[in-house]
């Protein structure tokens, strides 16, 4: 029998990070041959995970520019990816997720008639505007998919409400099979401050902000509550920052902490060590999608920095609360974290909603099953 031809597209720094494990599994499996297309949405803190994870792309469409628009990145993506579909034609593209880039890799194939399968499928908070614009992609990839790959029962349910019930597999996100490959004890950091880190005697916070609808006064109301505590807590904290590339976003956390002493800004750093990173912290502080499923994951408390979440299974297991974005919420939550032990125990325990490390698998499997290639369905991810 003909291998099915699977094609991956993917280009942003998560959506690497997230695929890469599923790239693995499919390129292992004798029934398939892997395919993969990067759109390079993401340039620099794309390639270090394609480095981290050993995959070379058969693809690359190199799109990024500086201070790019969504219609610059979604129509680039779009005639690029038209290209690569009269080259080959696979029998089904795989996307994640919610990026321009996956919304263009799903119009793209369904223009060429070809099926798409979406990894990380169902996650919703409503509001078309939040987050922006990917509530909205991740929607219209759930319109145009043949596959949908939820990672939990709450996301196949989201999908259910809208008439989405065909090709719905539940296979928990892969994310955990990625964060099962890269924490070790004992790891060291290429990044050399990380190692002089007093992570026994200092608490250690972990802070990302990247969220287009956090531009502006959310932002600065963000940087002035993380300077609000670092100088509240100069003794206590050390606040490490891996600043995203955007300029939108340099601008705003180097004009708000530059020169505090406990603050480190620093480079994106490489999946395997901001992983070992939030391991060993105290507790991540976050306006993003996939830290908000991986530090649950290692026990570690988050407190996000938006409005809303689309990941509610880890705020309902405790470990994972919304703040919002005002400055005077986000510095009492992240003080009473800091000086309350009992505030801290509720939230520092290690739980697991969003997967069990065999997504990857179950994803490979259900294709199998979808292509009529195993009459098994893989048995559903349950949290
Ligand atoms: C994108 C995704 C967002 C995801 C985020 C992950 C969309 C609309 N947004 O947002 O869903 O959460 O990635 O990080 O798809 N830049 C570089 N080098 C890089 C990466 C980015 O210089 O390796 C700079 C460029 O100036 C670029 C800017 O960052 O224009 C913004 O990148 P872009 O992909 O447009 O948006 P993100 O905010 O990263
Ligand atoms: N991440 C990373 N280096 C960093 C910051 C984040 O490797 O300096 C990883 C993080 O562990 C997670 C992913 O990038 O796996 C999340 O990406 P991001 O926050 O950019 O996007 P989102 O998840 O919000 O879409």
């Amino acid at each position: 029998m003909d291998k099915l031809k699977v094609m991956t597209i993917f280009g942003t720094r998560p959506e690497a990070i997230k695929m890469a494990p599923l790239v693995k599994e499919l390129g292992v499996r004798p029934e398939f041959e892997s395919l993969c297309c990067v759109t390079a949405q993401h340039r620099q803190m794309l390639d270090t995970v394609l480095d981290i994870f050993k995959i070379t792309p058969e693809f690359d469409l190199d799109i990024m520019e500086q201070g790019q628009t969504l219609s610059t990145i979604t129509s680039k993506c779009l005639l690029g990816l038209e290209g690569v579909f009269q080259q080959v034609r696979p029998d089904l593209v795989l996307v994640h997720g919610d990026t321009s880039t996956t919304f263009a890799g799903a119009l793209a194939a369904f223009y060429q008639q070809i099926a798409v399968g979406h990894v990380e499928a169902g996650l919703r908070t409503g509001d078309k505007y939040s987050p922006f614009p990917e509530e909205m992609n991740r929607s219209m990839v759930g319109r145009l998919a043949d596959l949908h790959f939820c990672p939990t029962e709450a996301n196949r349910r989201n999908l259910a409400a809208e008439g989405i019930a065909r090709g719905v597999f539940v296979t928990g996100n892969t994310v955990i099979d990625a964060l099962d490959t890269t924490v070790r004890p004992g790891f060291k950091f290429t990044t050399e401050a990380l190692n002089r880190l007093d992570y026994k005697g200092k608490k250690v916070v972990v802070v990302t902000c990247h969220r287009r609808e956090n531009y502006g006064e959310p932002m600065e109301e963000i940087m002035t509550a993380l300077r609000r505590l670092a100088l509240a807590y100069e003794e206590q904290v050390e606040l490490v920052y891996p600043v995203h590339l955007s300029p939108v976003v340099q601008k705003a956390a180097h004009g708000k902490l530059d020169g505090l002493e406990n603050v480190h800004l620093i480079d994106p750093l490489t999946a395997d060590e901001m992983h070992n990173l939030m391991a060993r912290s105290y507790m991540v502080m976050t306006d993003s999608g996939g830290l908000q499923e991986e530090a649950p994951a290692l026990g570690k408390p988050v407190l996000v920095l938006r409005r809303e979440t689309e990941r509610p299974e880890a705020v309902a297991a405790g470990t994972v609360r919304v703040v919002g974005t005002r400055g005077a919420d986000i510095f009492a939550m992240a003080a009473d974290l800091i000086d309350s032990p009992a505030a801290y125990a509720v939230m520092a325990h290690a739980v697991n909603p969003y997967g069990d490390g065999r997504a990857c698998r179950r994803i490979a499997d259900a294709i199998l099953y979808h292509f009529g290639r195993t009459d098994r369905p893989p048995e559903p991810f349950k949290s």
